[in-house]
C-alpha cells in the first residue's frame, strides 16, 4: 500500500457512524478511522445507532476512550457504537431530516462524515454528500464499505465477507465430518442455511470446504439459481446413495420459479427488505417427507456474522485499511467517494485501496457472476475458488483471557452534551 501522504492541518471534527447489519470486523474499521484521525490531530465523534444518532444529536466523544480500548476494537465483533437500518429519502422528500443533519453538523463543527455500511448506506452517504451544495454547508462525506453479503459494486470484496466466508467454510467442513460419522445408522442429510438475500457469495464460500468429486458440500443453493424441487430431491437421493450422506448449504435468498423466497417470514425491515430465515427447515421437511432421510439443519444466523473467533486475517486487515483510507480521503477534501479494495493479483494474493465514486456503488447489488456457478447450478467453479480462497486466509489474532473467553472491549461511549432541541420536535 502507498505511504500516507502529508496532509494540511485540518480544522473541525469528524463524525463516524455504523450502519446496516454489523460484521465480525466492522469495529476494525472503526479502529482504523479513529487511529488515523488521532494521528492527524482530528477529533472523532461517533453517532449512536448510525444516522439516527446524527439526527437525534446522540453523539459519542471517542477522544474519551483509551488508546488500548481503540486498539481492542480491532478484535471485537458487533458495532461498538450501535447501528441502524434507516433510509433517508431524497433531498426533496426528507427536507426536514437533511436540514436537521446540517444543524447537528454545524452545532458540533463536523466537517467530515464517514458512513460505514452496505449498498443502502452508500445511498445515504451519497445523499449527505450532496448536502454541502444543496444547503450551503461545507461537509465532506465518505462511504466506508462493509457487508457480509459481499454485494457492493466496484470493490473486489467487502470487509466483513472474508470472515463470514471463513466461518461458513469451516462450519461446513466440521459439520460434514460429524454427519459422515453418523450416517450409517442415524443422520443422512445435513442442511446449513447462510445469509445473503440476493447474492450467493456466502453460500459459495461453503464450497471452499472441499474440492473433490464427493467432498462436502454436495449441494449449494444460490439465490441466483431458481430452486427446482424435483432436481434437488433427485440430487440429495443420488448423493446419499453414492456417498452415504449429503451436506446441503442453502442461501437464505433461495427462490422458487415464481420468484418467492422459500424462507420468507412475511415481515419487512425499514428498507422494505423481506426478513428471511427458515429455508433450512423447509428443505429438511421436504427431504424427510419425500425421501425419508433423517436430517439435522442449522441456521447460524447472527453467529455467522459475529464469529470473530473464526475471522479471516485478510478481512480484518482490509477492514482496518478502508477505515484509515476513508480518513485520508476525507481530510484531503474528497467528497462522495468510498475506499474500495482492488485486487492486483490472485496468487500470491495482493490488494490495495483506492477511492471510487459513491454514485457508482449506491443502490447497486453485485451478484455472483455466471462463471462462478457450475453448469448444474449446485457448486462453485475453479474461477470462484480463485476469487474466494485468498479472502479467508490467515487467522486474525484474538487475545483470550484466563476465563477461556476472548477479551472483547466495551467502550465507555461518553455522550456529548446536546446543544440543540430534540428531534423530531415534540408537539
Ligand atoms: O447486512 C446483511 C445481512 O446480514 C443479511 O445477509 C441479512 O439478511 C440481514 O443483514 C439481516 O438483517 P437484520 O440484522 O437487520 O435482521
Amino acid at each position: 500500500m502507498s505511504p500516507t501522504p502529508r496532509l494540511p492541518a485540518a480544522t473541525g471534527n469528524l463524525l463516524y457512524a455504523q450502519s446496516g447489519g454489523v460484521t465480525a470486523v466492522i469495529n476494525a474499521t472503526a479502529a482504523g478511522v479513529i487511529e488515523a484521525a488521532r494521528a492527524r490531530g482530528v477529533k472523532v465523534y461517533a453517532a449512536r445507532n448510525g444516522i439516527l444518532g446524527a439526527l437525534r444529536e446522540q453523539l459519542i466523544d471517542t477522544s474519551k476512550e483509551s488508546k488500548a480500548s481503540i486498539t481492542a476494537l480491532r478484535h471485537t465483533p458487533g458495532g461498538a457504537f450501535g447501528s441502524c437500518r434507516y433510509k433517508l429519502k431524497s433531498l426533496e422528500e426528507s427536507h426536514a431530516e437533511y436540514a436537521r443533519l446540517i444543524e447537528v453538523f454545524r452545532a458540533h463543527d463536523i466537517r467530515w462524515f464517514l458512513y460505514n455500511g452496505g449498498n443502502d448506506s452508500a445511498d445515504t452517504a451519497l445523499k449527505i454528500s450532496q448536502l454541502g451544495k444543496a444547503m450551503g454547508y461545507d461537509i465532506r462525506c465518505v462511504g466506508v464499505p462493509k457487508t457480509v453479503d459481499n454485494d457492493l459494486a466496484v470493490t473486489d470484496c467487502c470487509p466483513g465477507f472474508g470472515s463470514v466466508a471463513k466461518y461458513t467454510a469451516i462450519s461446513t467442513l466440521e459439520a460434514s465430518l460429524d454427519v459422515a460419522s453418523m450416517a450409517e445408522t442415524s443422520t443422512k442429510v445435513f442442511i446449513l442455511e447462510v445469509m445473503g438475500r440476493h447474492a450467493g457469495w456466502i453460500a459459495a464460500a461453503a464450497g471452499l470446504a472441499g474440492d473433490s468429486a464427493d467432498a462436502a458440500p454436495h449441494i449449494i443453493l444460490f439465490p441466483e439459481v431458481t430452486f427446482d424441487e424435483a432436481a434437488f430431491l433427485a440430487r440429495v437421493k443420488a448423493t446419499v446413495e453414492r456417498v452415504g450422506w449429503c451436506t446441503v448449504v442453502a442461501s437464505e435468498g433461495t427462490r422458487n420459479a415464481a420468484g418467492q423466497f422459500l424462507a420468507e417470514a412475511g415481515t419487512r425491515d425499514a428498507f422494505g427488505h423481506a426478513q428471511l430465515g427458515g429455508v433450512a427447515p423447509v428443505l429438511a421437511a421436504l427431504v424427510k417427507e419425500r425421501l425419508g432421510y433423517k436430517y439435522h439443519w442449522a441456521l447460524p444466523d447472527y453467529l455467522q456474522r459475529s464469529a470473530r473467533h473464526a475471522a479471516s486475517q485478510v478481512d480484518a486487515e482490509q477492514a482496518y485499511a478502508v477505515g484509515e483510507a476513508a480518513v485520508e480521503y476525507a481530510l484531503a477534501g474528497m467528497n462522495a467517494v468510498m475506499p474500495v479494495i482492488v485486487r492486483t493479483s490472485d496468487a500470491p494474493y495482493r490488494w490495495k485501496v483506492e477511492p471510487a465514486a459513491l454514485a457508482k456503488i449506491a443502490n447497486r447489488e453485485k451478484k455472483m457472476p455466471k462463471n462462478f456457478i457450475s453448469r448444474d447450478g449446485y457448486a462453485i467453479t475453479a474461477a470462484a475458488r480463485r476469487y474466494l480462497a485468498p479472502l479467508i486466509h490467515g487467522q486474525a489474532p484474538l487475545p483470550y483471557g484466563n476465563n477461556g473467553l476472548p477479551r472483547y472491549v466495551q467502550l465507555r461511549n461518553v455522550a456529548l452534551a446536546p446543544k440543540l432541541a430534540e428531534f423530531p420536535p415534540r408537539h
